[in-house]
């Protein structure tokens, strides 16, 4: 293994998908002499709501945005992967033959990963030279992750002419995440990521893995703010609400036969028997089965075009992880609260794992300003950090061009 590391480039990173495209071409081009023989690029997202369902086999209703990861590649004669990620200014030298999950250079586990349990699967993979560049901030809960994960999996199938359906494709970029990566995700970023549509949303169920697009209205804008705190507690916190989701449901599968997960759970039940729960357990429960309940009643108002009834679910969705999933913070209730005060907001909630990264804001068009203009001037003063804003669109998910 070869481990080197640069100045990062100072070219501007576009948000324009086909600019960041154009932009890994260029690089690849440039540092190898030679075009790609593909390029793909996957989203990031965002999640409008069903915040911790994903792994109860829950409900969930993703978008995904005008953020992505690049990926330009060509075969290589030999057994390599010799990858450059752009933005880190890093390349890695890996062996297919040999591949583990490395503390150093962390970040090529996300491919190293994917071309790990494609080999598992039986597909025969030749070696490759892969640049990476992506716009999805870093820690931000943009789900970055999934969309390298995503990338690479199709960058690999396409340069050894593999078909996979995108069903085994998301399951097998999870798995990647959960067991070469270390982190115990649902399967929401990487289905997202790839299975995105231009304006719509999309509902999965977790448990069927059926899924269906719901339009988003014209109208409204969709405004992401970064809080600015990493998620640092993240993937210890998350494993932890885990373990206690899976404790619920044990004890109450002594009172409430068949129950498997959450998902089986209803209000009613945690009425009867929330009492044989542990405080804290009931609280974890509490959220999942309301959120659930949630996503479904979002989605009927989507399709009835009652925003404000959409708009009254996140801001519900946003106490509930607040106070009885305790995943905010003190900057991510922050921002819910200045954005809450300014007139046209519909609704507003952290958005993915929290502990910090982002939320976000459903406002008429006409007040996004006003929104954007609040922010900056109250949440530094409150915080002591600058808020990142972007006003996002909804995005198809991964796509691939062949040379
Ligand atoms: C992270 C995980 C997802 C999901 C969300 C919380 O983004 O990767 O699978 O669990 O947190 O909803």
């Amino acid at each position: 293994m070869r481990s080197r590391t640069i100045p990062p480039s100072r070219k501007p990173v576009n948000s324009s998908r086909t600019e960041l495209e154009q932009s890994v071409t260029e690089v690849f081009t440039d540092k190898y002499g030679a075009v790609p023989a593909c390029v793909v690029s996957a989203p990031g997202r965002v999640n409008l709501i069903g915040e911790h369902t994903d792994y109860n086999d829950g409900f969930v209703l993703p978008a995904a945005i005008n953020r992505a990861t690049a990926i330009a590649a060509s075969p290589r004669p030999d057994h390599s992967l010799l990858i450059h990620a752009e933005n880190l200014g890093a390349t890695m030298l890996l062996d297919l033959k040999d591949l583990h999950p490395r503390k150093t250079g962390s970040w090529s586990n996300y491919p190293a990963g994917v071309a790990h349990f494609l080999l598992k699967q039986g597909i025969t993979l030749r070696g490759a030279t892969m640049v990476i560049r992506g716009d999805i901030p870093r820690g931000a809960g943009l789900s970055s992750s999934a969309a390298l994960e995503v990338a690479s999996a199709y960058a690999f199938l396409t340069l050894n002419e593999v078909t996979m359906p995108p069903l085994d494709v998301i399951k097998l970029c999870q798995r990647a995440e959960n067991d070469f990566v270390g982190v115990k995700c649902g399967i929401m970023d990487q289905f997202i990521s790839c299975l995105g549509k231009k304006d719509h949303a999309l509902l999965i169920d977790c448990r069927s893995l059926d899924y269906v697009h719901v339009p988003f209205p014209a109208g409204v804008h969709l405004i992401v703010c970064d809080t600015g705190v990493k998620r640092a507690l993240a993937s210890s916190e998350y494993n932890k609400r885990r373990e206690e989701c899976a404790a619920g449901v044990c004890c109450l599968a002594s009172r409430i036969p068949g129950i498997q997960m959450l998902r089986d759970v209803t209000p009613g039940h945690l009425m009867e028997f929330g009492e044989l729960l542990d405080p804290v357990v009931l609280k974890r429960c509490r959220h999942v089965v309301t959120e659930n309940d949630r996503v479904t009643r979002s989605v009927d108002a989507l399709r009835a075009n009652d925003l404000v009834q959409f708009g009254n679910l996140m801001y519900a969705s946003h106490a509930s992880l607040r106070d009885n999933y305790e995943v905010s913070c003190p900057e991510l209730d922050a921002v819910v609260e200045i954005c809450s005060r300014v007139d046209g907001v519909l609704g507003t909630r952290m958005t993915g794992a929290g502990f910090g990264g982002c939320a976000i804001c459903l406002v008429r068009e006409v007040y996004t300003d006003a929104v954007i203009e609040r922010l900056q001037r109250e949440y530094p003063p409150r915080t002591g950090k600058t808020p990142g804003i972007t006003v996002c669109t909804f995005e198809q998910g991964v796509t691939v061009s062949s040379a």
